[in-house]
């Protein structure tokens, strides 16, 4: 299955016998500077390139004169591939400077042609932008309302809210800065030690070393990925300030014991929810617990602005002291009066135009990508030397990026793995590499983390678009099994 359609295959054929007139005809409507020449069978019997017209009138062929199958201009012996042939075949004779290749059947008949836009790479998350999207980004466009202020910013704050059904949301520039502004915002700064799980993406540790603040690395649990709450307890000192649980990959964390670990220690809690919009914690949505919670809209989110991000506070001061420390720290009632030094952290207009659209269809947009996580589970559930993402009774993951374990395959393994699946138009992503292991973080840490690096080493991450087709899916799987069969496992 190795292409989909851009031009028909149609305006590339030519039967022959024909003019050169309405070969050269073809060539220069479908602008592709092929034709394939074909039976009345549409039996692949050559190929014809405007070089070999060029050619052919300097040797003086009028437009008028016939192409018959035994004319000397073209090429007789074509390169062409079966229809079923694997990408990476296409991809080889791309290299070799072809640029358009017939694909045949078992009749040698062309039913379709492969060029490098045509070959259909699977993205491991492509956003997906609606009409509705493109409209509301218009109005701001025209309208001149392209910076934070504008009519968006609070509809999508409003509707991200509703969704969760609670707390007061302050949308932001990006993820990162949400959990920055939440850090600020809860006064943690230097000398305070916040916890954050070493299996993460990097913005969590990075947020709170540019908020000033010492990161205390714990490692995370085996059956939810999650912070280890043993770990947890074991890491607080009298300077810990806070705890960052982050549910990751949209596994949510033990939230509960957490809030009841915090609340003995006196410590707050910032949930990352960058990857967890929608995540279910004991029939509750993720994102109501801790003191802040925070958000991503990253394009690869199950909702995108772009870049953009939402901190989300259950308390009204604390709400208000942020939307002042977003915007430069300025007073609510003098303008250019700074009573604290703040940030420009604001979302524009045109990021929360999109997150109003993306909201309006949340619904749809989140259980697609349950349903895609679904057919994976499905087709992958008897595969040998694999576990899929941990389930349990008391949480449902966000399903936003499919995510597998390479049973003891280890980092070559799988890399090797990640790259196979690339040569065959599977895009794929390796698990997060343990903080601890990066020198920007080795010394915050406090142990060997034997859990993140098992998890790093050995995940997989696989393609996850909303627009993928169960057909698609099927044909994913099938190359990962056939790709996971060539390779050995290395690690125990
Ligand atoms: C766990 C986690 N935290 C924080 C972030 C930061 O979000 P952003 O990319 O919007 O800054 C991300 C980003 O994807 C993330 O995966």
């Amino acid at each position: 299955m190795p292409t989909r359609t851009h031009i028909p295959l149609e305006s590339l054929l030519v039967t022959l016998p024909a003019t050169f007139r309405d070969v050269l005809e073809v060539i220069q409507a479908n602008t592709l500077g092929i034709v394939f020449l074909v039976d009345a069978d549409r039996r692949l019997i050559g190929v014809f390139t405007d070089g070999d017209a060029r050619r052919a009138l300097l040797t003086g062929v009028e437009l008028d004169d016939t192409m018959t199958v035994d004319s000397p201009y073209y090429n007789h012996a074509p390169h062409s591939l079966p229809y079923d042939c694997e990408i990476s075949e296409i991809w080889d004779l791309f290299e070799q400077t072809l640029r358009c290749i017939p694909l045949l059947d078992a009749n040698q008949r062309v039913v379709d042609y492969s060029t490098r836009e045509r070959i259909k790479h699977f993205m491991v998350l492509e956003p997906n932008i609606g009409e509705q999207e493109i409209s509301n980004v218009l109005e701001c466009v025209t309208s001149g309302w392209i910076s934070s202020q504008g009519r968006f910013i609070g509809l999508f704050e409003k509707a991200f809210n509703d969704y969760l059904g609670g707390g007061h949301a302050i949308a932001v520039s990006n993820g990162t800065v949400a959990l920055h502004l939440a850090l600020n915002t809860l006064g943690i700064g230097r000398g305070d030690e916040v916890i954050v799980p070493n299996f993460t993406f990097a913005a969590s540790i990075n947020a709170i070393i540019h908020a000033g603040a010492t990161p205390v690395l714990a490692d995370v649990e085996r059956d939810t990925w999650t912070i280890d709450l043993e770990e947890l307890r074991r890491l607080i000192t009298p300077r810990t300030k806070a705890v960052m649980p982050v549910h990751i990959y949209g596994q949510p964390a033990r939230i509960d014991e957490i809030m009841e670990i915090a609340a003995q220690a006196g410590i707050f809690v910032i949930e990352d929810c960058a990857e967890a919009l929608g995540a279910c914690y004991k029939n509750r949505r993720v994102g109501l617990d801790g003191d802040a919670t925070c958000f991503s809209f990253f394009a690869n989110k199950g909702v995108t602005t772009g870049e953009g991000g939402m901190v989300v506070f259950k308390d009204d001061e604390m709400t208000d002291r942020a939307r002042i420390l977003r915007d430069h720290g300025m007073s609510k009632t003098k303008k250019y009066w700074h009573d604290v030094a703040g940030f420009n952290f604001r979302m524009t207009n045109m990021q929360a135009a999109v997150g109003v659209a993306q909201m309006e269809r949340i619904e749809e947009l989140l259980h697609r990508r349950k349903v895609i996580f679904q057919t994976y589970d499905q087709l992958l559930s008897g595969c040998q030397g694999i576990s899929l993402l941990p389930k349990n009774s008391w949480s449902e993951n966000s399903y936003w990026l499919y995510t597998i374990i390479l049973d003891g395959y280890g980092e070559s393994g799988r890399d090797l793995l990640l790259a196979h699946l690339g040569h065959r138009g599977v895009d794929s992503r390796p698990g997060f590499y343990p903080l601890h292991l990066m020198d920007p973080y080795r010394e915050f840490a406090h142990g060997t983390y034997p859990v993140s690096t098992y998890l790093s080493a050995n995940a997989i991450c696989l393609p996850s678009s909303f627009s993928l087709t169960d057909e698609e899916i099927s044909h994913i799987v099938e190359i990962f099994i056939e790709e996971l069969a060539e390779i050995a496992p290395t690690t125990a």
